[in-house]
């Protein structure tokens, strides 16, 4: 293993953990030293998948932590161990990618933000979209005025998110998984905040939601099986499956985010800016610059149309992680910012349960 290069440890040795170990791999300045997990069989076997060999396994992270070479740690594991996985990491002083959601409570938050202050960590959260090749598009376009000033965004996750995904189990309990928006929505959430944003790397700070949840899934005992097509039986969700909500932004810009697991559908992921001269439908724009313009001009790119990992830019993630570490520079993308989606999340919990608007920020500054 050689020393010029920062050594990672992946703890989670699940779905999304094969696409972290990869990008690691292939950024020049980093390498896979350890992989940590509940069981041995699930290290050996990323490690395998992914070509490496003569690194450590553990399934005990304290003793991962310990291991010498580990400058990073990629937090793969279910969301309800992400808080306590973070803050081990912090007081062991890595450098930290967290997996959304980040937590399951703002007391969670609170106190991941203490560790990593104290710690002075860098971390970035895998809010992979940020580095969608349309949404660096979309963020450069805007940024260059394309649209004009933005007055309306809007992003939706619709996605059948059901027993087919190996994290189903701890999601889709009331007490591990919280919520549709935190689970898988966030991800719309943060589009939303990504979008309402004018500066190319900049997003938007929410100052009010009103949300309502309905759906048909809650408690229901089978679901759709987008892969056969049919209805199966499978255990439920225990929240509802839609969520909706209005978001104000301190720059004015108004929002509207949803997030769909009862859809009957394929993945999809739509996205709408409107400006006072432009508009962007997915990869669709007008815009005041083409004023000879007779129809939609679309770009072709990668748009966000699937949920498989290996589909997600967690390359263009973790080279940006590495250049922030090796720059000593905060990502736009880290905890402090993260906390800010998830702000939304739990304003949009206390929203359905007040019935009434609710102002932000929660706990950030
Ligand atoms: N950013 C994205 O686009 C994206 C995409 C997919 C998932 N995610 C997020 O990534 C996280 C993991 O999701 P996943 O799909 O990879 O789930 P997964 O396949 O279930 O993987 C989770 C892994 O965590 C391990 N684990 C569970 N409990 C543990 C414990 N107490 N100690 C140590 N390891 C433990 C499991 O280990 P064993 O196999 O050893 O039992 C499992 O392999 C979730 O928060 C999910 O929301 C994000």
């Amino acid at each position: 293993m050689s020393k010029e290069k920062m050594g990672v440890l992946i703890h989670g040795a699940g779905w999304v953990s094969s696409q972290h170990i990869g990008a690691f791999q292939n950024n020049p300045h980093t390498e896979v030293v350890a992989i940590s997990s509940r069981s041995l069989s699930s290290c050996q076997k990323r490690a395998e998948e992914a070509g490496i060999e003569g690194i450590e396994f553990y399934t005990n992270y304290e003793q991962a932590l310990r291991h010498e070479g580990v400058d990073i740690v990629s937090v793969c594991t279910p969301q309800h161990l992400h808080a306590e996985n973070a803050i081990a990491a912090a007081e062991a002083g890595k450098h930290i990618v967290i997996e959304k959601p980040i937590a399951i409570s703002l007391d969670e938050m609170k106190a991941m933000r203490r560790a990593v202050q104290s710690a002075n960590v860098k971390t970035v959260v895998s809010f992979v979209l940020r580095w969608n090749p349309l949404f660096e598009t979309i963020k450069a376009m805007v940024a260059d005025n394309t649209v004009g000033d933005i007055y309306f965004v809007e992003a939706d996750y619709q996605h059948d998110i059901s027993s087919w995904w190996t994290g189903y189990e701890a999601a889709r309990k009331k007490s591990t998984g919280i919520s549709a928006f935190l689970t898988g929505g966030c991800h719309a959430v943060d589009t939303l905040r990504w979008f309402a944003g004018k500066g190319q790397y900049e997003p938007a700070d929410a100052v009010e939601v009103f949300a309502y949840s309905g759906g048909y899934r809650k408690g229901l005992d089978e679901e759709y099986d987008y892969f056969n097509h049919t209805w199966k039986k499978a255990p439920p969700l225990e929240y509802d499956d839609f969520e909706i909500c209005l978001v104000k932004f301190a720059n004015g810009v108004l929002g509207k985010v949803s997030v769909n697991y009862g859809c009957v559908m394929p993945y999809m992921f739509p996205i709408e800016i409107f400006g006072n001269r432009g508009t962007i439908k997915d990869n669709r724009v007008w815009s005041h610059k083409y004023p000879g313009q007779k129809g939609w001009v679309e770009i072709p790119t990668i748009l966000p149309d699937s949920a498989d990992v290996s589909h997600h830019p967690f390359q263009g993630q973790m080279d940006h992680f590495v250049e922030c570490i090796l720059s000593d520079q905060e990502s736009h993308c880290n905890l402090e910012d993260a906390i800010k989606t998830h702000e939304i999340v739990f304003a949009v919990l206390q929203s359905c349960e007040a019935k009434e608007p609710i102002q932000l920020p929660l706990i950030s500054g």
